[in-house]
């Protein structure tokens, strides 16, 4: 089968996600915060309970592998890899943006996997903000899809060649979530959220936001390597937007009624622990999950993810937190970069 314009673009974000990610390995925002360690934990490793549980989900552990791909068989095998290793771990998973299976049906199947392999498995659907709530369904229907995320990407549809050029997105995010039978998070793709906007989301209804952050994956430098006839044209946008770490600062700064998750730039099961003292309830990791994954293979990715959950196991003892709720007490600094941040919002 010959692939469409839309198929390509899935193996080109792939491609140069993991082009990228070797280039200039991404540095976390969350570096900018450190944690106060104190001697005295008064706690056993034995007592430390991971789970990540609200009204609406109910994890083994508070990360999961974050939205990437779907949408040409290129894509489909590494979805069903990434549900292989979420199925051996307990993780949660979400899929890439099924927007191009609704257009090209034959393109289902590379979604469909991650079901296939995982049928019990804690899976999210994954639709862009300027679908109708009728498609949003459908996403989620079509892997039977146990929570939505809904990607708002303004600046990464600017930078991409066919990119939307509108972007009147608050009366779908509205019916979207009044419509869909699951629990809907509203996500950005890696350019951050402030406080207004989350307050914003909260009062149209929604309940989960995901305040996805700089300093990962960067969808402006990964579009702009796309366009062949006029490389890095955008390079002014390759530092556009709030850093996973100011971005969790904007939701401290945020109305209570929603609950948030946060990715972006997450390269270690510390940058899990401080997402977590910062206010996220579950923390998404794309970028670094994939490069484990393309640089060695699935049992190489169900390795680092066990590593990680051991590992977190530790830190919540280190701090002497025996479960998320917690983390409230751990006391941490800003780098005064950081500070200048907070202070001037
Ligand atoms: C190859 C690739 C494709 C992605 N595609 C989507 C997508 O279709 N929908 C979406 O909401 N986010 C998508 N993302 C963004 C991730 O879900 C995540 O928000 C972002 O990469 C930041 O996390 P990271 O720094 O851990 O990669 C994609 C990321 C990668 C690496």
């Amino acid at each position: 089968m010959t692939e469409s314009g839309q198929a390509h673009r899935k193996n080109e974000h792939l491609a140069l996600a993991e082009s990228n990610f070797r280039r200039t390995p991404p540095t976390s925002s969350l570096n900018d915060i450190r944690i106060i360690h104190r001697p005295m934990p008064e706690i056993s490793m034995t007592e430390v309970d991971l789970r990540m549980s609200n009204m609406d989900f109910n994890w083994q552990y508070p990360f999961y592998i974050e939205a990437m791909t779907g949408g040409s068989e290129k894509t489909g095998e590494i979805n069903q890899q990434l549900a292989v290793a979420a199925r051996e771990t307990g993780l949660a998973m979400a899929v890439g943006s099924e927007s191009i299976a609704i257009k090209e049906p034959a393109q289902a199947t590379s979604f469909q996997i991650a079901r296939e392999v995982n049928p019990d498995g804690f899976l999210m659907a994954n639709i862009g903000a300027g679908h109708s709530a009728a498609n949003a369904q459908r996403a989620v229907d079509l892997i039977h899809a146990d929570a939505l995320e809904v990607h708002v990407n303004a600046a990464q549809e600017t930078v991409m060649p066919e990119g939307d050029e509108s972007f009147y997105w608050k009366d779908n995010i509205k019916e979207i979530v009044e419509y869909v039978k699951v629990p809907v998070i509203v996500k950005e793709v890696g350019f951050g959220m402030d406080a207004q906007s989350i307050n914003e989301l909260a009062e149209m209804g929604v309940q989960y936001v995901n305040i996805g952050g700089r300093s990962g994956t960067n969808f402006a430098q990964i579009e702009d390597r796309r366009n062949r006839e006029a490389p890095e044209q955008y390079s002014f946008l390759y530092d556009w937007g709030q850093t996973t770490a100011e971005s969790l600062l904007e939701a401290q700064n945020a109305t209570d009624a929603i609950n948030v998750f946060a990715t972006g730039g997450i390269q270690s099961p510390l940058d899990i622990l401080k997402a977590q003292i910062m206010g996220a309830q579950a923390v998404g990791i794309a970028g670094h999950f994939l490069h484990t994954l393309l640089t060695t293979d699935v049992d190489g990715l169900i390795d680092e993810i066990t590593r990680w959950q051991k590992q977190l196991t530790e830190l919540y003892a280190l701090v002497g937190a025996r479960k998320a709720s917690d983390l409230v007490n751990v006391p941490y600094i800003l780098s005064p970069e950081l500070k200048n941040y907070n202070d001037q919002r």
